[in-house]
């Protein structure tokens, strides 16, 4: 089980490097990521938000469209923040929040189970559901893939896998990510911020993105979540995480064919 207190996608050093970050380095993230939730526009009257950590790079413009918000995160220290951030958009009551610190997401002993998702989603059935840079960085929580998983046919209990249930569990639900590809001390170039475009695999993103370079400092990490919706188009935006280390996000959104409730 992930520890709450100490698990590697954010936690309280990850606040502190948000408050020095957001508005300076981290800046050019955060008006794309809004750009990227503005676009999506859901119609849905509540928001689940899965892994919004202190709502750091989140639009608050953006969630006033909502009367209800449901956070789920298990990092203790996020709904102190989180509540701090939007005390002015929850002040007059218009719009509520919620929190669920439970773990519906980390891989058990059979590796990433697609039920808890399953069950979190169909216990919101009238919400849109946003994960919140999120999806990249659960592979970190479970095992590297094995070296001859096929990307066509991926195990059970591989994130992969994983990923695929998840896309089917959304089916006719308004939905969105914004999540990492790759990332690494190398900056993605060529990336136009402000197109949407069609899925590529890793290695392309990496020939069309990335210099051509045998400088063995240069390394990319590949954070696995390319089996989600290849068939969807996406927007891709940059975050300079840390001086000389950046990573290439990918948004996809969906507007579902319900009317809301
Ligand atoms: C990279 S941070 C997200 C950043 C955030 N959206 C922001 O605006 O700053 C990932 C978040 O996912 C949460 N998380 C990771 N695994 C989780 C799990 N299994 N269940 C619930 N939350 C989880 C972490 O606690 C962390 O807050």
């Amino acid at each position: 089980m992930t520890s709450r207190w100490n698990n590697p996608t954010g936690g309280f050093g990850y606040h502190l490097r948000a408050f020095s970050r957001r508005r300076t380095r981290w800046a050019p993230f955060v008006r794309a990521t809004t750009r990227f939730l503005h676009g999506w526009a859901p119609r849905e009257r509540t928001l689940l938000l899965v892994g919004p950590s202190g709502g750091h790079c989140l639009d608050l413009s953006f969630l006033r469209r909502f009367e209800r918000l449901v956070a789920v995160d298990f990092d203790p220290f996020a709904p102190m923040v989180f509540r701090w951030r939007a005390r002015h958009l929850l002040a007059d009551g218009r719009v509520s929040l919620t929190w669920d610190s439970r773990d519906h997401l980390s891989p058990g002993a059979k590796g990433f189970d697609r039920a808890p998702v399953r069950a979190l989603l169909d216990a919101h059935p009238d919400a849109a559901v946003l994960f919140c840079n999120l999806l990249g960085q659960l592979p970190l929580l479970g095992d590297a893939p094995a070296p001859e998983q096929s990307d066509d046919d991926p195990p059970e209990g591989s994130y992969e896998h994983w990923l695929v249930g998840l896309a089917e569990a959304l089916h006719g639900r308004t939905w969105a990510s914004f999540h990492d590809r790759l990332s690494g001390n190398v900056r993605p170039r060529a990336i136009d911020e402000g197109a949407l475009v069609a899925w590529s695999p890793s290695t392309e993103l990496v020939a069309k993105h990335y210099p051509l370079t045998d400088d063995p400092n240069l390394s990319l990490i590949d954070h696995r979540t390319s089996a989600l919706c290849p068939e969807l188009p996406r927007a891709q935006w940059v975050w300079e995480i840390a001086e000389g280390t950046w990573h290439l996000i990918e948004g996809i959104s969906v507007r579902g064919d319900r009317e809301p409730a």
